[in-house]
């Protein structure tokens, strides 16, 4: 079996069938867990990003019930695999906290705890305000059991796992194509050609399927702060507030040999879709302000960063057999916020699909599935696509090349069509063809992380159009390359 990308999907999809008995082969276009996974907050949470309410209306009383158990049963499974596998990976048990923003929103935390307590969340209870000295919230929900850990130290512990186990995990190995006649063929960049009766692609967003899961889901790109804080001045907890995007906050403590133990306060928010802003700087001052309101205590920004999450229309993730393709070709995506619980999830339901057991969680993530109740959500993201094809017609950033300064790039309209030009800090240029190899889309330059990211399904290039993240599996075109 092959399992592509070493994700949390991907390595709990790995661990679970190898334990199974099952020869693994794990391919990762990069290092594991250098994707999305090294760029989360790692939530480890049963309160749904999208809320009760919304899934409920979206998937039923039952669905609602179902996705609170498989999230419950996905902290509780890595909790259980730390444990055995003695991974040091800073795993903690703490309370989460959902709160309003202001008085017109107070009652969305009381239709959610109704919604949370029908969908069987244990323990959920509306307190009249977040515990200890924090910031007045009014009534707030206090979800138990939830956690946090360190993404890379469990990606390493997962990792050495599987390899003791016997899997064997390649690095560097970026999958071109995927052939899904029997058995399947996968083609790496290198020109090394994989064959295996089974195929999971857990690469954040598919890169073997052209459209319709791309139609089902968005990329958005959302942003993140460390700063210090005195240690133990805030006890540690997850906090999420109801605003769309919302903020979210965890406590991080670090021991250093030069610091000693420190806090840091990470401070999440400011979404917007890949490729369709940026202005990164305006979105960290404005985290930076909220987060300064809310926590006084906080000293320096000392980290920040961004990451991309890919939203499904109905607020799950896709989970179990490609549509269209024959049975042994599996995904995971859609992580809607909840990468590290739905990639758990991923990791237990396509073993169970693999090994041939029913499991009560697989229609609800079928990637088949129609998002009949979420037709609103599907129209708008696909006009919003259809828009970006608008692209094509309109000026470039700049007019000419002497415009870019180094270290940036900028779009320039080329007759026809557009170039990406990257200038790097000896003022060289790079330039590619603007135009994503996925679907056609114009790529836009993101000047927070110095990619190029593309409005439509959210492929990502590096600056010089080598393909970081999927649907696109080639790099942008390369077109030529000046002195000045
Ligand atoms: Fe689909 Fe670029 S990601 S066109």
């Amino acid at each position: 079996m092959c399992i592509v990308g070493a994700g949390i999907a991907g390595l709990t999809t790995t661990y679970c069938l190898m334990k199974e008995g099952k020869s693994i082969i794990l391919l990762d276009a990069g290092q594991p867990g250098g994707g999305m996974t090294q760029r989360t907050t790692a939530h480890l949470s049963n309160a749904l990003d999208d809320r009760y309410v919304e899934i409920e209306r979206l998937h039923g009383k039952t669905g609602a019930q179902l996705a609170a158990h498989s999230h419950t049963a996905a902290i509780d499974w890595i909790d259980k695999v730390r444990f055995e596998e003695r991974i040091e990976c800073d795993f903690t048990r703490l309370d989460g906290y959902l709160f309003a923003p202001s008085d017109d929103a107070r009652h969305l935390i009381e239709e959610e705890w109704q919604a949370a307590r029908r969908a069987g969340v244990e323990g959920v209870e509306r307190l009249d305000r977040l515990p200890g000295n924090m910031f007045e919230t009014g009534p707030c929900l206090r979800f138990p059991r939830q956690a946090q850990f360190h993404p890379l130290k469990y990606v390493s512990g997962l990792l050495k796992a599987i390899r003791a186990g016997g899997g064997r995990v390649f690095s560097n190995a970026h999958v071109t194509s995927v052939d899904s006649d029997t058995p399947i063929k996968l083609e790496t960049s290198q020109g090394s050609v994989v064959t295996a009766d089974a195929v999971v692609i857990a690469t954040n967003t598919p890169i073997n399927n052209l459209l319709t899961i791309h139609t089902k889901q968005a990329a958005y790109i959302s942003y993140v702060i460390g700063a210090t804080i005195p240690s133990g001045s805030i006890e540690p907890a997850l906090f999420w507030d109801t605003l769309d995007p919302y903020h979210y906050v965890r406590i991080h403590r670090q021991v250093s040999a030069r610091e000693g133990e420190h806090s840091v306060l990470i401070v999440g928010g400011e979404d917007h879709k890949a490729g369709q802003a940026d202005d990164g700087e305006a979105r960290y001052a404005r985290l930076e302000a909220w987060a300064r309101e809310h926590f006084p205590m906080m000293n320096a920004v000392v980290f920040r960063w961004s990451g991309q999450v890919m939203e499904s229309v109905d607020g799950l993730a896709f989970i179990g057999r490609n549509p269209g393709d024959p049975d042994n070709l599996y995904i995971a995506t859609g992580d809607s916020g909840m990468g590290m619980t739905h990639g758990t999830i991923a990791g237990l339901l396509i073993t169970d699909l693999i090994m041939k057991r029913e499991s009560p969680w697989s229609s609800l993530y079928d990637p088949s599935r129609r998002p009949v109740h979420a037709a609103g959500e599907f129209i708008r993201e696909s006009l919003n696509v259809a828009a970006q094809y608008t692209d094509w017609v309109t000026g470039g950033d700049v007019e000419t090349e002497a415009q870019i300064p180094r270290g940036q790039g900028a779009v320039l309209r080329d007759g026809l069509t557009k170039m990406a030009i990257y200038r790097d800090a000896r003022g060289d240029l790079h330039t590619c063809s603007a135009v994503c190899p996925h679907l056609g889309c114009i790529v836009a330059w993101n000047h927070a992380e110095n990619t190029w990211d593309c409005p439509c399904h959210g492929s990502r290039f590096d600056k010089f159009g080598k393909v970081l993240n999927g649907p696109a599996t080639s790099d942008l075109t390369p077109l030529k390359q000046e002195d000045t």
